[in-house]
């Protein structure tokens, strides 16, 4: 199925929110019908945090035994933190749904050394897809955000990351934070059945337009997720979308 990029522009925030949510449990009842299982890499920063709440007020009676939940970047810090995404994915969603612990796959930031939490996280990877070096897993649904600079995960400008080619998961030295982050690669990113970006706001509306129809030398992290036989999808709000020539 050849790369499909599509752009979704909605009325407003609340609507965007709504959407996305129900193309989450699209996708997830797509999958769960063809192989039994979804299995999705939620993203982190505050974008999601109100699609997260939603899928928990609208759709707390899903099958979410049927689903996995992984994280496709991860502050080094520890769960308890407030930076940390898994505490945010924890209070607006974890917390007020039936899934089984098991299906939830956080990053083990907590350790203090990054590329071990990297590496300990890529081998969960590894295992639950059941896959041997050099492969890579094939997630149904990937979620991803904006940044200002025009990152995307943890894969910053000009940052180690960028050109990983056979990990699936690293340690992104982030020198504008002094610190680690984790982040899954863009190997694993393009190998996605689906990848789905969440931007929402007018202080977007600069980046969106860059990522969406500017010729950047290099690409924009943002502009390299381009999955090789599967859909990408940007779900903006009307604010987002405002510089866009449509
Ligand atoms: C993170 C994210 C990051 C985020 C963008 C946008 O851990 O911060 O994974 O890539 O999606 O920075 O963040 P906001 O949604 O907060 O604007």
């Amino acid at each position: 199925m050849p790369s499909t990029r599509t752009i979704e522009v909605l009325a407003s925030a609340a609507d965007l929110f709504h959407a996305a949510a129900e193309e989450f449990v699209r996708v997830a009842r797509t999958a769960i019908g063809a192989q039994g299982r979804f299995t999705v890499a939620l993203s982190g920063g505050s974008t999601p945090k109100a699609l997260y709440s939603l899928l928990a007020t609208n759709y707390a009676g899903f099958a979410w035994n049927r689903i996995f939940l992984f994280f496709g970047d991860e502050r080094h810090v520890p769960p308890t933190d407030p930076e940390s995404n898994y505490r945010m994915v924890n209070e607006s969603l974890l917390t007020k749904i039936a899934i089984p612990a098991e299906n939830v796959f956080r990053v083990p930031a907590e350790s203090p050394d990054a590329a071990a939490a990297a590496s300990e996280y890529e081998a969960q990877l590894r295992r639950f897809f059941e896959i041997k070096p050099g492969e890579f897993p094939r997630f149904d649904l990937i979620l991803l955000g904006l940044g200002p600079d025009g990152h995307t995960a943890s894969l910053f400008p000009d940052s180690p990351a960028l050109n990983e080619e056979s990990r699936l998961v690293v340690a992104n030295w982030v020198a504008k934070f002094n610190a680690h982050r984790i982040t899954f690669t863009f190997p694993v990113l393009n190998r996605a059945a689906e990848v789905m970006f969440l931007a929402s706001g007018a202080d977007k509306a600069d980046m969106v337009r860059q990522v969406l129809e500017g010729k950047n030398t290099p690409p924009l992290p943002s502009q390299r997720v381009q999955p090789s036989d599967g859909k990408l999808l940007w779900m903006l709000d009307e604010a987002a979308a405002a510089k866009l020539t449509r």
